[in-house]
């Protein structure tokens, strides 16, 4: 089914508690990074690449931040915090080399909760590079399906379908989903030359509307 859905108002999102600014650098960033399996990972085996793993779950965090601290990896950075507040007040038209959105787990029942629904999602590929990319990651093929369809029909971005391998290991739930012999898939999205979104000229909010957050 497509969606067609509502132009996201990123004006309206809060600043996330404790907010803090980051510089206009390339970047990558992890949505949903868990316990950061995938993050301490991914800053270990490429240490000329910065990554922002962002968690809202706060035991996660913690458990994220922990290890963080005893692998030492200068180039990541955690943070406690709802994502769509957070990429809406923090980062830069065309910024990320790299999103990463593994395992994220909807509500089985309620669409709207699904990344390639969202009207947030336009805004988060005008934070993308030319040729960046979004790699979305499930175990439940159906959600895979629906993705995949929105690519085709609605945002109009090209992307390769993968079968994750058996002995694939970068996340906690990844591993749990291969132990059990599901099938997990994950889209690799690009955004090509020429993409253009309504929110291209929208800059960071940089914490403002601080004072509304509750
Ligand atoms: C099923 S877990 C997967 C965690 C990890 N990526 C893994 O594969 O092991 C999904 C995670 O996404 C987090 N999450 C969901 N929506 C989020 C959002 N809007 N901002 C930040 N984290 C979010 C949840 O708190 C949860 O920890």
């Amino acid at each position: 089914m497509i969606m067609l859905i509502r132009q996201f108002q990123a004006q309206r999102m809060h600043a996330p508690r404790d907010f803090q600014s980051i510089s206009p650098e390339p970047i990558c960033v992890e949505i949903g990074a868990g316990k950061g399996k995938h993050a301490l990972l991914f800053t270990r085996n490429n240490p000329e690449r910065q990554l922002i793993a962002i968690e809202r779950t706060r035991e996660k965090f913690l458990a994220m931040q922990k290890q963080h601290a005893l692998e030492g990896q200068s180039n990541l950075q955690t943070v406690h915090a709802d994502a769509l507040p957070w990429v809406v007040h923090a980062l830069y038209p065309a910024q990320v080399e790299q999103f990463f959105i593994l395992y994220p787990n909807p509500e089985p029942h309620n669409p709207a909760q699904r990344w390639a629904n969202m009207p947030f999602f336009e805004f988060l590929i005008s934070r993308l590079q030319t040729g960046g990319t979004i790699t979305l990651a499930s175990n439940i093929p159906e959600y895979i399906d629906e993705a995949e369809q929105q690519m085709k029909a609605l945002w109009k971005l090209p992307y390769v379908k993968e079968v994750i391998p058996q002995d694939s290991a970068r996340t906690h739930f990844e591993i749990k989903y291969l132990e059990r012999g599901e099938l997990c898939q994950q889209l690799i999205i690009t955004k090509p030359e020429g993409y253009s979104t309504r929110f291209d000229e929208f800059q960071p909010l940089h914490g403002q509307n601080a004072t509304a957050a509750e």
